[in-house]
């Protein structure tokens, strides 16, 4: 651990986060083309970015297929984007928090009979207190990480038999929180005071290094995959902490963050726009290429994390 800390520390590099700071204030690339006919799957679509984003691609003549915790929302939404854009909005419902529905609805999608064209990882939690899943992980790292590692393992035999389909992955500048790598050795935040921004950070490193090795799975299949900043936007994240935490959210961090109009804006050009044919293991701040903090680019960890992830998901 403590060798891996020395590493990262060389390896950080200033022009990164001044890179960072910059693209922040960047707006996304535009793509204009429609994607008739399209199938795109998309996780937590009933809020925030995925909801602007589900209607982003039904706009675009995109059908799509959520996947969803709440079954409401869910029919609400299907109703709206049919009625609204003549387009199929399908939904399954699942908690991405249950291994039980992870595999269930990933086996679901793996069975489909036509090609997936885009897979959109958004589900996401922000928690400031660490909570168990029924399963006994912790939750942040079960919706952002090994929800997304399952479904991308279950559907790598599909997705390859296409020769063409992009996975996004809704990652986060938040990564680096996460500044002194991934703990292999308390991925459940057993052994280490818990934080908000530890865990998420957490998370989304693990999410970055499985992109490493996803990417080397889909060499030459036609299958890309990136993970991508949806920017600093106004949704409805962190409605499960305290009432201090909303309280602040409200009065404070929501009046400086963006419209996830942006987030919309980038996953629809990752997703669509020819530029990003072949484009491959790249971490984006919304359409602008990054570099990703050096704990998140460690292929030995990546290596170590993917077996780890294998054994604890109980995949074969
Ligand atoms: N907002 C930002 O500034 C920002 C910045 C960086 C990264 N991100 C990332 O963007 C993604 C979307 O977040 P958001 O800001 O749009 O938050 P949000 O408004 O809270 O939306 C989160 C979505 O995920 C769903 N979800 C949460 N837990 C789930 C579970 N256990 N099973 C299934 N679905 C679940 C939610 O469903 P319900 O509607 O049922 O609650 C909702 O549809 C997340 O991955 C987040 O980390 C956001």
């Amino acid at each position: 651990m403590r060798k891996k800390t020395v590493q990262y520390i060389k390896e950080y590099k200033w022009s990164n986060v001044f890179a960072m700071i910059r693209n922040n204030r960047k707006d996304p690339k535009i793509c204009n083309d429609d994607f008739k006919d399209k199938l795109v799957v998309i996780t937590g679509a009933t809020s925030g970015i995925g909801y602007i984003t589900a209607r982003k691609f039904a706009s675009k003549g995109a059908n799509l297929l959520c996947i969803n915790r709440n079954p409401e929302k869910s029919k609400k939404l299907r109703h709206e984007i049919e009625s609204e854009f003549s387009v199929k909005c399908d939904y399954r419902i699942a908690d991405l928090s249950s291994l039980k529905d992870i595999f269930r609805v990933s086996n679901e999608l793996a069975l489909l009979d036509t090609p997936i064209d885009v897979i959109i990882h958004n589900a996401g939690v922000y928690l400031t207190k660490r909570e168990l899943t029924p399963d006994g992980f912790e939750k942040v790292f079960v919706v952002h990480y090994l929800s997304s590692f399952i479904m991308n393992y279950l559907l790598m035999d599909k997705l390859k038999a296409q020769q063409k389909a992009r996975i996004i992955m809704v990652g986060s500048e938040g990564h680096r929180f996460a500044a002194w790598g991934l703990r292999l050795d308390d991925l459940n935040w057993e052994k280490r005071s818990y934080s908000g921004l530890k865990s998420y950070g957490s998370a989304k490193t693990a999410q970055l290094l499985s992109m490493l090795v996803f990417n080397e799975h889909f060499k030459n299949t036609g299958v890309t995959i990136n993970t991508m900043h949806p920017g600093a936007v106004k949704t409805e994240t962190g409605q499960e902490n305290g009432p201090i935490y909303r309280w602040f959210k409200r009065n404070f961090f929501d009046k400086t963050l963006k419209s996830p109009d942006i987030s919309a804006e980038a996953l629809y050009y990752l997703g669509v726009s020819k530029e990003m044919d072949n484009v491959s293991g790249k971490f984006f701040n919304l359409t602008t290429g990054e570099e990703p903090a050096p704990p998140a680019l460690d292929k030995e960890v990546a290596n170590e994390l993917w077996e780890e992830t294998l054994k604890i998901a109980g995949i074969e």
